[in-house]
C-alpha cells in the first residue's frame, strides 16, 4: 500500500459517511433481506454457496438481541423457502456478548436448532481477541446439542489459534480458518505477514489431516494455491472443504476458483448496521485512496 493509501486508510473515520457508503456498496448485499436475496440467487446462478450475515455488532441492549435472533430465524426460513444454497453467519456481540455470556448463548441455541432442523448450518464468526475465550466455550455448548449444524472461525493472526485447534481435533470440527481482522497487540497476535501466512497454512493442514471441515477463507492468491495443492495432496473429495471470499473482494479469483472444481462460498452481508464493517473492508482495499477520491469528486467507483 502507498503512503497515500495508508493516510486514507488510517483517516477513514473522517471520510463523510455518504463518501464511505458509496465507495463500500460493493462489500455489502444493501439494506434489506430481499437485497440479500437477490446477491445470494445470482451467487448461486454463478455456482458459488453464500453464508448470508445480517450486519450488526456490539450490542448493548437485550431487546436488540432478541430481535437479532428474530431476523435470523426469518433468514433461515427465507433461504429455504426461495431453495437458495446458503447458511448464515453470526456474529456474538451482535447477540449480546457484551452483555452476557449466557443470552448470547441461549442467543446462538436458538438460531442453530432452527438451522438444524432445516438441514442447515450456523457458522460463528470470531470477533476480536476480547471475545475468543467466550466465542469457543459458546461453539463447544451449541454443537454438543447440534453437532452437524455449528462451525466457528480461527484466524492465524493469533498467537494462541494453534493450542485451541488442537483443543478443538478430536471433534472433527468445521472451521473457518481466515487471517483475522481486528487491530491486536502484538503480545496477542502475529504481525508479519509471512507470518500470517505460515501460519494459516500450518492450522489448515491440521484440520484437513485431522478428519476437520475447512472453510478457507482468503483472496491470497498463495493460500489459494496453498489450499489447492493441501487437498490434492490429500487426495480429499470436494465436499471436505470449501474456500470462501467476501462479497466485492477479487470476482475473478471466485471464477477462477469455481472453474477448477472446488466448491466456494462467498460472504453476504445485509443490513442497516454497515458502517463498522464497510469501515473494516474498505481499511484492506490496497487501492482504497483511489475509491475515495473518486467518489469525493463525483465519479463512480
Ligand atoms: P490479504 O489481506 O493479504 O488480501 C489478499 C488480496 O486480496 C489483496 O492483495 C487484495 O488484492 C485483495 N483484497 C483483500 N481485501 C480486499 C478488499 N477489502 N477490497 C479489495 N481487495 C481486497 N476475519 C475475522 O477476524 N473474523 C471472521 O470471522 C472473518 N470472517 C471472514 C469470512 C470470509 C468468508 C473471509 C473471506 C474473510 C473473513 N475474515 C474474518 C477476514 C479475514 O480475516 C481477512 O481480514 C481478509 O480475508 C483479508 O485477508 P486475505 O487472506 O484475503 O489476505
Amino acid at each position: 500500500m502507498s503512503l497515500f493509501d495508508n493516510l486514507v486508510r488510517y483517516g477513514m473515520p473522517l471520510v463523510p459517511k455518504p463518501i464511505v457508503g458509496r465507495v463500500a456498496r460493493r462489500y455489502v448485499a444493501g439494506e434489506t433481506l430481499e437485497d440479500a436475496v437477490r446477491t445470494i440467487r445470482s451467487m448461486n446462478d454463478q455456482g458459488a454457496m453464500a453464508t448470508v450475515d445480517v450486519l450488526g455488532e456490539e450490542v448493548r441492549d437485550s431487546e436488540l438481541v432478541r430481535a437479532a435472533v428474530d431476523e435470523y430465524l426469518e433468514v433461515l426460513d427465507r433461504l429455504e423457502a426461495e431453495g437458495l444454497d446458503a447458511n448464515v453467519s453470526i456474529k456474538p456481540t451482535m447477540l449480546g456478548l457484551k452483555i452476557e455470556e449466557s443470552l448470547c448463548a441461549d442467543a446462538v441455541m436458538a438460531i442453530v436448532a432452527r438451522a438444524a432442523e432445516l438441514g442447515n448450518f450456523v457458522r460463528i464468526d470470531m470477533e476480536d481477541h476480547t471475545c475468543t475465550d467466550a466465542t469457543l466455550r459458546i461453539y463447544r455448548r451449541v454443537r454438543e446439542e447440534h453437532p452437524g449444524a455449528v462451525g466457528v472461525v480461527l484466524q492465524s493472526y493469533l498467537r494462541r489459534t494453534s493450542t485451541d485447534l488442537n483443543d478443538l481435533l478430536p471433534l472433527k470440527p468445521n472451521i473457518r480458518i481466515c487471517k483475522g481482522i481486528y487491530r491486536e497487540p502484538r503480545s496477542m497476535a502475529w504481525k508479519d505477514f509471512e507470518t500470517i501466512r505460515a501460519n494459516f497454512v500450518y492450522n489448515m493442514e491440521k484440520i484437513l489431516d485431522h478428519g476437520g471441515y475447512a472453510g478457507i477463507a482468503t483472496h491470497d492468491t498463495f493460500l489459494v494455491w496453498a489450499g489447492m495443492s493441501a487437498v490434492d495432496r490429500r487426495r480429499l473429495d470436494r465436499e471436505s472443504y470449501e474456500f470462501q471470499m467476501l462479497l466485492g473482494v477479487d470476482p475473478e479469483l471466485r471464477r477462477i476458483i469455481l472453474s477448477e472444481g472446488h466448491r466456494l462460498r462467498v460472504y453476504v452481508p445485509y443490513g442497516r448496521d454497515w458502517y463498522p464493517y464497510s469501515i473494516r473492508r474498505l481499511r484492506e482495499n490496497p487501492t482504497v485512496a483511489h475509491h475515495v477520491i473518486r467518489a469525493m469528486v463525483g465519479v463512480s467507483s
